[in-house]
């Protein structure tokens, strides 16, 4: 299965800095990329410009309202998206924390990605307290299961979650790649559970939390760490093509 290394840029970049970014990222992908899929989450402004230089990258949506159009100031639907990304990013935890997200507006997003044949990635991850009171599984299974509430999987072409434990974003501190590895696999079996087995297996389970190039070669070298969603280092393009080399590097 190939990796998938995904940027997402937050609230950062604007429009020239990320054409420049995606010029270059371009023109370093001299080789066709073998083992992983290089995706770019900008801000919606420089999703369109950004469109027509993609050629080995792909974009997503750092956010969407799961109403198709009508009054909801300021906001973007699936229907705008349509035609300008392939992935939808949905539930990261700055959106449940700093934009009170609910668990039911989450589930929303989901069903409407699915209805408007989005890829929807989905973050999941639990804080320290709920970590140090040995909760970490529970809240990531509840997060999957109304997450997936009354989606029909036979729309579902692919599945991928990234597991974001919130202390781990922006912080410096990763969890271990071992302990990683043991709670992707819990993550497969729950999706085997809600989504079958077909979709499971191939589903990307991706790994964000303070990536950086030097920690990336080791959580990429487990097998059930099927890519990488970076945050902060994914702003420099030296640090996110070195991750999209080591990427490369592994054969799995
Ligand atoms: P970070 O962010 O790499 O800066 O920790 C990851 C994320 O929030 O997706």
């Amino acid at each position: 299965m190939k990796k998938i290394i995904a940027a997402n840029w937050k609230m950062n970049k604007n429009i020239d800095e990320a054409l420049s970014f995606v010029n270059i990222l371009e023109s370093k992908l001299t080789e066709e990329l073998q083992n992983s899929e290089v995706l770019i989450y900008p801000p919606f402004v420089s999703i369109y410009p950004l469109k027509d230089l993609c050629s080995k990258v792909k974009l997503g949506a750092q956010n969407f309202y799961y109403k198709e159009k009508g009054a909801f100031t300021g906001e973007i639907s699936t229907l705008m998206l349509k035609g300008l990304v392939d992935f939808v990013l949905i539930g990261h935890s700055e959106r449940r924390h700093i934009f009170n997200e609910s668990l039911d507006l989450i589930n929303k997003k989901v069903l409407v990605a699915v209805e408007n044949d989005f890829s929807s990635m989905l973050c999941i991850g639990e804080s320290l307290e709920e970590k140090e009171s040995g909760k970490t599984i529970k809240v990531l299974k509840e997060q999957l299961e109304t997450a997936y509430k009354d989606v029909d999987f036979n729309k579902v072409k692919r599945l991928s979650v990234a597991y974001e434990p919130i202390w781990a974003i922006g912080t410096g501190r990763v969890a271990g790649a071992e302990e990683i590895e043991d709670i992707h696999k819990e993550i497969r079996v729950q999706l085997k559970k809600i989504a079958g087995k077909a979709l499971s297996d191939e589903a990307h389970i991706l790994y964000g939390g303070s990536v950086k190039p030097s920690n990336s070669k080791e959580l990429l070298s487990k097998e059930n760490i099927n890519g990488l969603l970076i945050g902060g280092a994914s702003l420099q393009i030296n640090d996110f093509f070195d991750i999209i080399q080591n990427s490369e590097k592994i054969n799995k």
